[in-house]
Parts: C-alpha cells; sequence; structure tokens
C-alpha cells in the first residue's frame, strides 16, 4: 500500500475489528505507546493510581510535591528522596509482563514501526524488543553520570549504591558533583531521539496505547500525532488522553495483560504469547 492510500476504518470499534485489519495485512506499521500501567502486573508501582501509585506512597520523604523527586532543582538541594525510591525502582529483579512480551511478539512479526515508552525500568529491552524499536523517552536506570561534569559513572558502583540508599558522588574529585541516572527529570530535556521517531508516528497504520494516564507532554501529545481515519486502540484502566474521541478509536478499559490476552486471542496468536511470556 503506497502512504497515501487512505487508511482503511474497522468494522467496528471492537478488539476483534483490530485484529482483523492486522490479520488483513492492512496494519504493518504499529506504533506503540506505553507507561506505568503495563508495569505494575510487574511490582513496580505505577504513579498516579489513588492508593497504589509511587506519588500517593511519598509520604515518608516529606517532599513539598510528589513530583519533586524527579524535579532537577529539588535533586541539586536534597538527592536522598530519589535515592530511597531509587532503591525499590532499581532494575534487576523484576519480570517483562504479558504486555512487554505482547509487543515483543509485534517486533518477531515485523509489525512494529516503533514502541514509546515512559518507563525507566528497561523490561522492555529485558523483554527481547530490539533497541532500535525502543524510544524510552524518559530515560532509563541503563546509563549514570555526574550532573556538573557529565562523566559517566560506572554501574557496578551505582548498583552498591542503590541498594543501601547512599548517594553517589563524582568520581573526579575535583568535581564531586551528584550522580544521577539517565532518567529525564523534570525541569530537564528529553533525549532528542524521542524528536527524531516521532516524526515516524504519522506514518503508522495502527496505534496501541498501553497503562498511561497521558498527563505528561510532550510524550502526552503522541497520540493526537496518528493520521486521521487510522485506529487507536487503549488499553488502560480507565479512558485517558481523549481517546474515544475518534471515529476509529478502539476503548479497551481494564487490566492491560487482560486486553492484550484478548487481543491475542483474536489473532490466533495466544500460545505463542504465553510461550514467549514463560521462555522469559
Ligand atoms: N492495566 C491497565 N492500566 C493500568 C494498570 C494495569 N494493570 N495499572 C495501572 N494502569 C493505568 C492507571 O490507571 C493509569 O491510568 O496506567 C496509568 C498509569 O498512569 P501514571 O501512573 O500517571 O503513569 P505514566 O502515565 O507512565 O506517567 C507518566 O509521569 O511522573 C512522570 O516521568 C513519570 O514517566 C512518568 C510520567
Amino acid at each position: 500500500i503506497s502512504d497515501d492510500t487512505p487508511p482503511e476504518t474497522l468494522r467496528d470499534r471492537s478488539l476483534a475489528a483490530v485484529a482483523e485489519h492486522i490479520k488483513s495485512g492492512k496494519a504493518r506499521r504499529i506504533v506503540v505507546m506505553t507507561g506505568a500501567g503495563i508495569s505494575t502486573a510487574a511490582g513496580i508501582p505505577d504513579f498516579r493510581s489513588p492508593e497504589t501509585g509511587l506519588y500517593a506512597n511519598l509520604a515518608k520523604l516529606n517532599l513539598p510535591q510528589p513530583e519533586a523527586v524527579f524535579d532537577l532543582v529539588f535533586f541539586r538541594q536534597n538527592p536522598e528522596p530519589f535515592y530511597v525510591l531509587a532503591k525499590d525502582l532499581y532494575p534487576g529483579n523484576f519480570h517483562p509482563t504479558v504486555s512487554h512480551v505482547f509487543i515483543r511478539l509485534l517486533s518477531k512479526k515485523g509489525l512494529l514501526l516503533q514502541l514509546f515508552t515512559q518507563n525507566i525500568d528497561c523490561l522492555e529491552r529485558a523483554a527481547g524488543i530490539p533497541d532500535d524499536l525502543i524510544v524510552e523517552a524518559h530515560g532509563s536506570f541503563a546509563h549514570q553520570r555526574c550532573i556538573e561534569c557529565k562523566t559517566p559513572y560506572p554501574e557496578d558502583l551505582m548498583r552498591e549504591h542503590v541498594q543501601v540508599a547512599k548517594v553517589p558522588r563524582c568520581l573526579d574529585e575535583a568535581c564531586g558533583g551528584l550522580v544521577k541516572p539517565d532518567i529525564v527529570f523534570f525541569h530537564e530535556a528529553m533525549p532528542s531521539l524521542f524528536y527524531h521517531r516521532r516524526e515516524l508516528v504519522d506514518r503508522a497504520d495502527l496505534a496501541l496505547i498501553l497503562g498511561t494516564s497521558l498527563q505528561v507532554h510532550p510524550f502526552a501529545s503522541l497520540p493526537s500525532l496518528v493520521r486521521d481515519g487510522v485506529p487507536r486502540v487503549l488499553f488502560n484502566m480507565e479512558r485517558v488522553g481523549g481517546l474515544g474521541s475518534q471515529a476509529d478509536d478502539v476503548l479497551e478499559l481494564g487490566d492491560c495483560d487482560t486486553g492484550v490476552r484478548k487481543l491475542a486471542d483474536a489473532l490466533g496468536w495466544r500460545d505463542e504469547l504465553e510461550a514467549e511470556w514463560r521462555a522469559l
């Protein structure tokens, strides 16, 4: 299909119609956008869920407001709260979820145009999604460096510090700056890769949005970059980001693992999905 062919619309706003769209070969460039909701089943709390969200449970750190824990200005004065949190969030003892594995299946089948994630847990990589198809829009714990002189900091030393919630400092004595993982804090620029790859969204012929409140920009504007007539499927506990407002929006509200299992059933991929997940 050439790019200017108007995208086919769905038979109706159901997962079965989405599955038909994919099986028909009309959806070969699928863009996926994810947030913390796809990692809650892995045991990593999300941010804004009322009871279980991180922001509801940071009271013990008596922050001016919850987001301060990811604020560069606050971090410079008080790095301790972030390192208390880092101990809970640091990658290594979490396992990808069925939703991560479903995205891996899309890439295995050559259907994944790009994955944009807001998550910093590196579970997309752990699920086997190829690095060049992942945009970690808010960075990740994969690397760390001094915030003053930018000197990279070794992972083993970082792990040691995180384990005991100790604040690591720059290896260069003359600098002594604070070390921070390459997570995008508020008041920090997003990776340039985000802006480059964002151009791809209007080439997509299907968009899947999973587990995000779509409250943080510019990530939250991604779904609005999808071309008219291209179906957008939301797998989320609740309706967010104006999804459902366009004729081809499909709302699969509820647990995202349950939703992707339903889509996998309709696609005839369920056994493969479960086998991939068990094999991880
Ligand atoms: N299934 C489906 N939806 C879920 C599940 C689940 N198992 N668990 C949580 N959710 C939903 C919540 O209802 C909520 O709508 O996922 C969404 C998570 O929203 P947030 O907690 O706001 O997380 P996220 O959207 O990723 O936050 C974006 O905010 O603080 C910043 O940088 C941080 O990347 C983060 C950004």
